[in-house]
């Protein structure tokens, strides 16, 4: 059985780790690609792809998505997002959406990025952080792709969370390559800015602290006190995540909590030793290492910020929508070294 899919935004970085991907899938048969301005193919737009496949590249249309694909992929920055995934669902199109607008609450999607003009299907909507939401992403025809940060976050921290001290302030360190930026250039990601330097940038502001408190909440029931700082550093792909808690005592063995909560998780790997960013890179893995000194715990997690924190975690998620086995051509073997 083939299923006919596309990808609306392959000329960015997270569509063409998509396109990669639905290329050699064994149940999807990439039928439809497009941008803003379409009238190009997809060889012009990512080079490394000649003389692998040749596409013809569309101006973005509803009718055109209507008219060929059963699951659409919507690569696109928040609000254009929306603005096409309302028509298609109303046609009947199965949507994974992998920008915010259908990851948060009404309340907080307003509070930190605009006006919603879908909320009919913000409700509708399912979380894809898979090892969480996987029944519910069997049954729904709209999924939305957890931030990059929220997705490495939240694996690591959710099964600690009913051993965490409440009042005490939380810290999740981030670190992430610079395709998290998107292919855009700015002061930020311009490479003198960035080559052999590194900063934070929106510490305890950035819009994924919000993401990441939320979903605590919503999954394990308690409000945590998340301070959220995330840095830029000089590497192409790749996010390492370091989380500092206080614990309610000393007497949990993080090892065995990971390892008990995803036994059944076949892209989660529970290390022995702190995490690094190559053994994931080019792969759906999320790697996570925890250890507690007295009552302080570290839980420490790498992903790739392009496949694991986007394009895998959304194909994964139309795998399933689609009824599919949750591994249908999702990448294991890393770029190492
Ligand atoms: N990068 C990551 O690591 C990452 C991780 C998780 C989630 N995300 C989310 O995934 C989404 C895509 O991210 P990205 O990094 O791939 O961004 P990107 O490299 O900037 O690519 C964005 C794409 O969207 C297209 N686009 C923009 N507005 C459009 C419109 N109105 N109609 C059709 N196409 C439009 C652009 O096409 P043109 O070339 O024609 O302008 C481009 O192909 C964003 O919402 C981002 O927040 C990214």
């Amino acid at each position: 059985m083939m299923i006919n899919v596309g990808v609306v935004g392959a000329s960015g970085y997270t569509g063409l780790e998509l396109v990669k991907m639905l290329i050699t899938h064994p149940n999807f048969h990439l039928k439809y690609l497009a941008t803003t301005t379409g009238d190009t193919v997809i060889e012009a737009l990512h080079p490394s792809l000649v003389d692998v496949i040749t596409y013809p590249v569309e101006k973005a249309s509803v009718e055109s998505v209507v008219k060929s694909c059963e699951l659409v992929f919507l690569a696109l920055p928040h609000k254009a997002s929306m603005g096409f995934a309302k028509d298609l669902i109303a046609q009947g199109v199965k949507v994974v959406d992998l920008s915010a607008d259908y990851r948060l609450e009404l309340e907080t999607y307003e509070d930190i990025y605009c006006e919603h003009e879908d909320k009919e299907n913000l409700d509708r909507a399912v979380y894809a952080l898979i090892e969480y939401y996987r029944e519910d992403l069997k049954k729904t025809t709209l999924s939305a792709g957890p931030g990059c940060y929220p997705t490495a976050t939240l694996l690591g921290i959710l099964p600690f969370a009913p051993y965490i001290e409440e009042s005490s302030p939380l810290f999740v360190d981030a670190k992430s390559g610079l395709s998290g930026a998107g292919k855009k250039l700015s002061e930020n990601t311009h490479f003198v800015t960035i080559n052999e330097n590194m900063f934070a940038y929106s510490p305890l502001r950035h819009r994924h602290g919000a993401e990441i408190a939320e979903k605590i909440e919503k999954l394990q029931g308690v409000k945590l006190n998340v301070n959220f700082v995330p840095h830029l550093i000089p590497v192409t792909r790749g996010e390492l995540i370091s989380v500092y808690a206080t614990l309610k005592d000393d007497t949990i063995n993080p090892i065995e909590i990971l390892k008990k909560r995803y036994e059944s998780d076949p892209f989660i790997r529970i290390r022995e030793n702190p995490v690094d960013l190559k053994s994931v890179a080019g792969t759906h893995f999320c790697d996570i290492y925890a250890d507690i000194k007295g009552n302080a715990l570290f839980v420490n997690v790498a992903i790739d910020n392009l496949l694991r924190g986007a394009s895998s975690q959304a194909l994964v998620a139309g795998n399933l929508m689609c009824g599919l086995p949750e591994e249908a051509g999702i990448p294991t073997i890393a770029y190492m070294p």
